[in-house]
C-alpha cells in the first residue's frame, strides 16, 4: 500500500517534469514564433498563430500548477503517514511481502530490537524473531486465521540486536491478496512478568489457605494428644521405675515406647507451630553461630561428613535465634535423610552484598525430579516413608517471616543446594 502511494508520487514528479521540459522546449521554440507567425500570415488575416500559442501556454502553466499542487498534496499526506506509523509507539509497525522482506518499518525498532530502520530494510522477518512457520502446524494456524479474519495474534521469542531475547505478541494483519502483511511487534516482558507475579500471589495465598486450615486441624488434634501422650509417658516412666529388675525384652520394649511418644510430641509441635505462628524476635544474631547451633542438634550419621566453610567476617542480621536454629536444622536433617548410603554436607555462609548475607547447604544425596522440586514446600508434600512434609513449608514460613528467600537447585541422583538468603537491613555494622 505504501508502495503503491510512493510510485503515486514519482508518476506526478514524472508528469512535472515532462511538463517543465516541454515547457523549455515550448520557448526554445517561441524564437522560432517570429517565422511561424509569418509563414501563417502568408494565408490568414487572423493573428492565429498568435492565438493557438498564447492558449497552449496558458494551458500548460495551468496544467504545471495543478500538477505541483497534487503532487505536494500527496508528499504531505505521504509524510503524514510515515508520522502516524512512527508514533505506533512502543510498539514496532513493520510492512512484510510475501515472502516475509521487511519492506518497511517505523523508528520505534531501534528502542524495541536495537536496529535502524535501515538495517532491518529487506532483511527477513527472522533478524526479529524466530519463524514460526517451521512449526507446520502454527504455519496453517496463521494463514487460516488470516483468510478468515483479516488478522492473526500470536506469540514469538523476539531477538534484539545485541543477542537478548524478548516474548513477543504479534499481531499480524493481511494487506490486499498476494501484497503481503503488516506486522505489530509487541514486547510482552513485563505483561508476561506480572501474570508470573500474579500466579505466584495466587499460589501463595492458596498455600496460606492450606496452613489456615491445617492449623485449625493440628490445633484440635494437638490438643487431643497432648494429654494421652503426657499419661503414656507418665506411665512408662512409673513402670521404669516399679520394675526393679525388668527383664531385657520388657526393657526394650519400654525404650521403643518412650521413644515413639517423643516422635509423636516432635509432629505435634510441627504442627503446632503452624497454628501460632510467631512473629520473629529482631535481635542481633550470627549466622555462623547459629549454622553451628543447628547443627549441634542434629547427631551426624556415621558415614556422613559435614564440611563447614563459613565466612568469619559475617556481619550480624536481625533474627530470632530460635526460629533461625530450627529452619536450618530442617535442611540439614533433609540433607542427611538424602544421603542413606553416606556422603557429603556442605555448610557455607557468605556476604555476598552489603545487603544480604546467604547460607546454603549443599549435599550429594538422591537429588529430586522436577515434581518433587516443584511441590518440595507445600505443606503435607513428602516422598518418605515416615515423612510429615511439614519441614520445608514450616521452614519457609520461618524464612519468610525474616524477609529471606530460599533457593533450590536439585539434580537427581547428583544431590541439592539449598541457598538461604537473608537480609542485614539496619543491623549493617552490626
Ligand atoms: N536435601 C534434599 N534432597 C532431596 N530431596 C529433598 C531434600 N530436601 C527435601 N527434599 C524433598 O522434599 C520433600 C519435602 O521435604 P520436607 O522437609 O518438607 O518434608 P519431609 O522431610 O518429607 O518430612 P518432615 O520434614 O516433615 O519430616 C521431601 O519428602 C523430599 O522428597
Ligand atoms: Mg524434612
Amino acid at each position: 500500500m505504501l508502495d503503491k502511494f510512493k510510485s503515486r508520487e514519482l508518476f506526478d514528479l514524472f508528469t512535472v517534469l515532462v511538463a517543465a521540459i516541454t515547457l523549455a522546449m515550448f520557448s526554445v521554440s517561441l524564437r522560432l514564433i517570429d517565422r511561424i507567425y509569418n509563414f501563417f500570415a502568408k494565408f490568414s488575416t487572423l493573428p492565429i498563430a498568435e492565438f493557438i500559442i498564447n492558449v497552449g501556454l496558458l494551458t500548460l502553466m495551468g496544467l504545471l500548477w495543478l500538477t505541483y499542487r497534487y503532487w505536494r498534496e500527496a508528499s504531505e499526506k505521504a509524510a503524514e503517514l510515515e508520522k502516524i506509523v512512527d508514533s505506533i509507539s512502543p510498539d514496532v509497525l513493520i510492512v512484510v511481502d510475501p515472502s516475509r522482506n521487511i519492506l518497511k518499518c517505523n523508528r520505534s525498532i531501534e528502542r524495541a530490537f536495537g536496529y535502524s530502520p535501515d538495517e532491518v530494510i529487506n532483511q527477513k522477518t527472522e533478524i526479529l524473531y524466530s519463524d514460526r512457520r517451521p512449526d507446520p502446524g502454527k504455519g496453517i494456524e496463521i494463514c487460516e486465521a488470516l483468510k478468515r479474519e483479516g488478522f492473526h495474534i500470536g506469540l514469538a521469542m523476539g531477538k534484539k540486536k545485541n543477542g537478548e531475547t524478548m516474548p513477543l505478541e504479534i499481531i499480524t494483519g493481511r494487506l490486499s491478496a498476494g501484497d503481503g502483511a503488516v506486522l505489530l511487534l509487541r514486547d510482552i516482558t513485563e505483561r508476561k512478568r506480572a501474570e508470573e507475579e500474579k500466579s505466584k500471589l495466587e499460589a501463595k495465598l492458596q498455600q496460606v489457605r492450606k496452613m489456615e486450615a491445617l492449623g485449625t486441624l493440628a490445633g484440635g488434634l494437638g490438643h487431643e494428644l497432648r494429654n494421652p501422650l503426657g499419661a503414656m509417658k507418665n506411665t512408662v516412666y512409673f513402670l521404669n521405675m516399679a520394675l526393679k529388675e525388668p527383664s531385657p525384652d520388657i526393657k526394650e520394649a519400654l525404650g521403643i515406647l518412650n521413644k515413639e511418644i517423643e516422635t509423636s510430641e516432635g509432629v505435634i509441635k510441627s504442627l503446632h507451630d503452624f497454628t501460632r505462628p510467631v512473629a520473629p524476635a529482631r535481635l542481633k544474631v550470627d549466622v555462623n553461630d547459629i549454622v553451628q547451633a543447628a547443627m549441634n542438634r542434629v547427631p551426624v550419621p556415621e558415614k556422613i561428613q559435614v564440611v563447614t566453610r563459613l565466612n568469619e567476617a559475617l556481619p550480624n542480621i536481625p533474627g530470632d535465634p530460635e526460629q533461625l536454629i530450627q529452619a536450618f536444622r530442617n535442611f540439614i536433617l533433609n540433607a542427611f535423610q538424602a544421603m542413606p548410603e553416606g556422603g557429603r554436607l556442605v555448610v557455607k555462609s557468605e556476604a555476598p552484598s552489603e545487603e544480604q548475607v546467604t547460607v546454603s547447604f549443599t549435599d550429594r544425596g538422591e537429588g529430586m525430579d522436577e515434581e518433587t522440586l516443584r511441590n518440595a514446600f507445600e505443606p503435607l508434600f513428602t516422598t518418605k516413608a515416615k515423612g510429615m512434609g511439614l519441614g520445608l513449608a514450616l521452614t519457609e514460613m520461618l524464612i519468610e517471616a525474616h524477609g529471606g528467600t530460599i533457593d533450590v537447585e536439585s539434580e537427581v541422583g547428583k544431590g541439592t543446594t539449598f541457598t538461604i538468603k537473608l537480609p542485614i537491613g539496619e543491623n549493617k555494622q552490626g
